[in-house]
C-alpha cells in the first residue's frame, strides 16, 4: 500500500510517501521560518498562502523522488487538525481533491497522533503499550498509549506548552524565531546552576504541566540582572543570556523528566516515547536516557528530522489507519481543536 502524506497545520509544508512494504520512499519539507521571522511568530494568513504555493509542487517532487506517479497511490492522508484553520484547509482541500480525482480514499490524520507514532518509523521501534511525552509548540501532554488510537491523556498543560515556553523565553532574550532550537544551542555554553528557576507543578500531585510561572520568573531575573549597577551590555550580556538559557532549560527539562518518572510509576509500563518538536532537545534526550537506567525502562525518540513537523509522520499514520480501515472520510475536514482522546470513536 502506497500512501501520500500532506502536512500543512502550521509553518511547514511536509509531503512524504510511505510504502507499507518498503518504508518511506519520499520525504519533502519546506519551512516557512524566514517568512515569519520578521513577525516573531507564525502569521496565519501568510502561512496559508504559502502552503497554497508549495503543496502541489512538493507533491510532484515527492512522486519524482519515489519514482512513482499519482496513479500508483493507494490513499491520501492529510493533517485534519489541530492547527491553524487556514493552513489546515490547504492540505485537506488538496488531499481530498486529489483523492476524488484519483478515486482513492482520503484519510484524516490527527497531527499529534502523527508526532506520537513518528518513533515507529525507526528500525528500533517501541511496542505498545507505552507512555508518550508529547511536547511541541502547541502541546505538552503525557499520554497512556494502549494501542494505536487508544489514547488516555494523563496530564496536559494548563497554560503554555513546553515549546511555547522555549520560544517565548528565547524572544525575551532577543534570540529570534523560532527560538527553542537557538536557546538550546546557547544553553550548551551556559552555567545551568547560576539561576535557580522554579520547577512548575512538581510540588503538587498529578501529571499536568504549567510553564507560565517559569516564564515570568525568567523575565524578572532578566530585568533584575540588566538593571544591576555595573552591568555592562558589551561585556556581560553574552554570558548572561547563555546562563539564563541553560538555567531555564534545566528547569523545564527537570520538570518534564520528573513528570515522566511519575507517569511510568503510575502506569507500570516499561516503555517511554518522547515526540514533538521539543523531543529534539539534547538535554532532554540525555536526562531521559539517565532515567532509563534509574527506572530500568527504555525510552524512544524520533529521528531528529521527525521531531518537528514533517510529512513522513502523516503518511505513516495515514497508512496505519488505512490498513485498519479507519479515518477514511473523503470529506474536506479541518479541526483547529481536536482532542487525541476523540480518536477512540473514529
Ligand atoms: O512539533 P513542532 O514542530 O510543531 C508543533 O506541532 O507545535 O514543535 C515546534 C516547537 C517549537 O516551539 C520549537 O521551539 C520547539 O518545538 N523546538 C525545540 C527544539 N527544537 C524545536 N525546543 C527545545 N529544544 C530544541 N532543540
Ligand atoms: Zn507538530
Amino acid at each position: 500500500m502506497i500512501i501520500l502524506g500532506i502536512e500543512t497545520s502550521c509553518d511547514e509544508t511536509g509531503i512524504a510517501i510511505f510504502d507499507t512494504e518498503n518504508g518511506l520512499i519520499a520525504d519533502q519539507l519546506y519551512s516557512q521560518i524566514e517568512l515569519h521571522a520578521q513577525y516573531g511568530g507564525v502569521f496565519p494568513e501568510i502561512a496559508s498562502r504559502d502552503h497554497i504555493k508549495k503543496t502541489v509542487p512538493l507533491i510532484e517532487q515527492a512522486c519524482d523522488q519515489a519514482g512513482i506517479t499519482l496513479q500508483d497511490l493507494d490513499g491520501i492522508a492529510y493533517t485534519a487538525g489541530p492547527g491553524l484553520i487556514g493552513a489546515l484547509l490547504v492540505g485537506s482541500s488538496v488531499g481530498c481533491s486529489l483523492a476524488w480525482a484519483l478515486d482513492l480514499p482520503s484519510i484524516e490524520v490527527h497531527h499529534m497522533e502523527g508526532h506520537l507514532l513518528a518513533p515507529l518509523l525507526d528500525d528500533d521501534k517501541p511496542e505498545f503499550p507505552f507512555v508518550c511525552l508529547l511536547v511541541s509548540g502547541g502541546h505538552s501532554m503525557l499520554v497512556d498509549v494502549k494501542a494505536m488510537g487508544d489514547y488516555t491523556i494523563l496530564g496536559d498543560t494548563l497554560d503554555d506548552a513546553a515549546g511555547e515556553a522555549f520560544d517565548k523565553t528565547a524572544k525575551l532574550l532577543g534570540l529570534g524565531y523560532p527560538g527553542g532550537k537557538i536557546l538550546s544551542e546557547l544553553a550548551l555554553h551556559g552555567d545551568k546552576t547560576r539561576f535557580k528557576f522554579p520547577r512548575p507543578m512538581l510540588n503538587r500531585p498529578g501529571l499536568d504541566f504549567s510553564f507560565s510561572g517559569l516564564k515570568t520568573s525568567v523575565r524578572m531575573t532578566w530585568m533584575k540582572e540588566i538593571e544591576k549597577e555595573g552591568y555592562n551590555e558589551a561585556t556581560d550580556k553574552d554570558q548572561l543570556v547563555k546562563d539564563i538559557a541553560a538555567s531555564f532549560q534545566e528547569a523545564i527539562v527537570d520538570t518534564l523528566v520528573k513528570k515522566c518518572q511519575r507517569a511510568m510509576k503510575q502506569t507500570g509500563y516499561k516503555t517511554l516515547v518522547i515526540a514533538g518538536g521539543v523531543s529534539a532537545n539534547s538535554e532532554l534526550r540525555l536526562q531521559l536516557k539517565n532515567l532509563d537506567k534509574k527506572l530500568r525502562i527504555k525510552s524512544y525518540f524520533p529521528a531528529l528530522k521527525y521531531c518537528t513537523d514533517n510529512g513522513a509522520m502523516i503518511a505513516f499514520a495515514g497508512a496505519m489507519r488505512l490498513m485498519k480501515k479507519q479515518n477514511k472520510n473523503n470529506k474536506i475536514k479541518a479541526y483547529p481543536r481536536w482532542s487525541l482522546e476523540e480518536l477512540k470513536q473514529t
